[in-house]
């Protein structure tokens, strides 16, 4: 049984593979084959989500299979069952399951107990589906209309600002190495990677940089990405997270250091102002809304690959 609970759970072989897939699928939207067909596929959510629900609902749907939303406030995984149990039970019902929650170890818990492949749809600690976008829609640009997507990636450098101790910069770290990109990681010294990253990161033979200057992250990225500064979980903090994130606020100065052709990328949602400028937002080579988009074609390609490895 495969999942894709990190970015290192496809060989580079097989993202290549994904990448072509997303691009069939977005240019055949509507009229391509339907491998999820006489499938239900789950999605447990803990959290809030606009771009993720949605697109997993219509892509699920679009490749024939049926979606279910499951609100952890409605079923009784909130009310204290077991990851285990929920996990044995569901794969009696269903052939796959989509989970957004907090602590990594339950996406891994479930995956374990279960007999259906799972997709890790953000966690505190990764936000794989978002970080596989991210990368196929610059290698949309990179690659041109027939180009070899995954090949177009290999070099590129990403600077990656202001957290740099969640989600979308673990996932980052992840995932620059396992597409054959550079990453370099600009943020305050008390939110630099954590260990359980950086591990995980040297097992799969990882390298990236870390600086606490903004300027030196950017110099000759080909991305330049942010993500807001309190994340789902962290809101309590905002004030003091605000304070001491300020100075990696992509700002029209600091994206004009990057290489002169630099794309703008930020998962969404965004808080103009924050940490990234509007006039950064409202830039011609801000690519948010593709990204957005592409979430659907990705993700369609990642979940039609775990049901044909089942
Ligand atoms: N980028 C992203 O995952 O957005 P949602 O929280 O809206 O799903
Ligand atoms: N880091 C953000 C990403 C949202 C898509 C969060 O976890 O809230």
């Amino acid at each position: 049984m495969r999942h894709f609970l990190k970015e290192t759970d496809f060989t580079a072989e097989e993202v290549a593979q994904i990448f072509e897939l997303a691009r069939h699928y977005k240019r055949s939207r509507g009229a391509h084959e339907k491998p999820l067909a006489g499938q239900t596929w789950g999605m447990i959510f803990a959290k809030s989500s606009t771009r993720t629900r949605v697109s997993f609902e219509v892509g699920i749907h679009e490749l024939g299979g049926n979606p279910i939303f499951l609100s952890t406030n409605d079923i009784q995984l909130g009310r204290g069952e077991t990851i285990s149990d929920t996990a044995k039970v569901l794969s009696r019902f269903i052939h796959g399951l989509v989970i957004r929650t907090f602590k990594q170890s339950d996406v891994e818990e479930l995956a374990q107990h279960g007999s259906i492949p799972v997709v890790n749809a953000l966690t505190d600690f990764l936000h794989p589906c978002q970080i596989f976008t991210d990368a196929f829609t610059a290698a949309e640009r990179w690659a041109g209309p027939s180009g070899d997507l995954f090949a177009s990636l290999k070099g590129r450098k990403v600077a990656y600002l202001g957290d740099t101790g969640f989600n979308m910069a673990n996932s980052w770290i992840l995932g620059a190495n396992l597409f054959g990109m550079k990453v370099s990681l600009g943020g305050p010294a008390s939110d630099a990677p954590g260990e359980e990253i950086k591990a995980l990161a040297a097992k799969s033979g990882g390298t990236f940089q870390f600086t606490s200057d903004p300027y030196e992250a950017v110099k000759d990225a080909d991305i330049v990405y942010t993500d807001v500064w309190a994340s789902m979980g962290q809101e309590s903090e905002s004030k003091i997270r605000h304070d001491r994130m300020m100075p990696f606020q992509v700002n029209k100065k600091l994206f004009a250091a990057a290489k002169p052709d630099a794309l703008f990328m930020h998962c969404l949602p965004a808080h103009s102002g924050e940490e990234v400028t509007q006039d950064v937002l409202d830039h011609p080579r801000c690519v948010i809304f593709d990204e957005a988009e592409n979430r659907l074609h990705v993700q369609k390609a990642i979940v039609a690959t775990l049901a044909k490895m089942r």
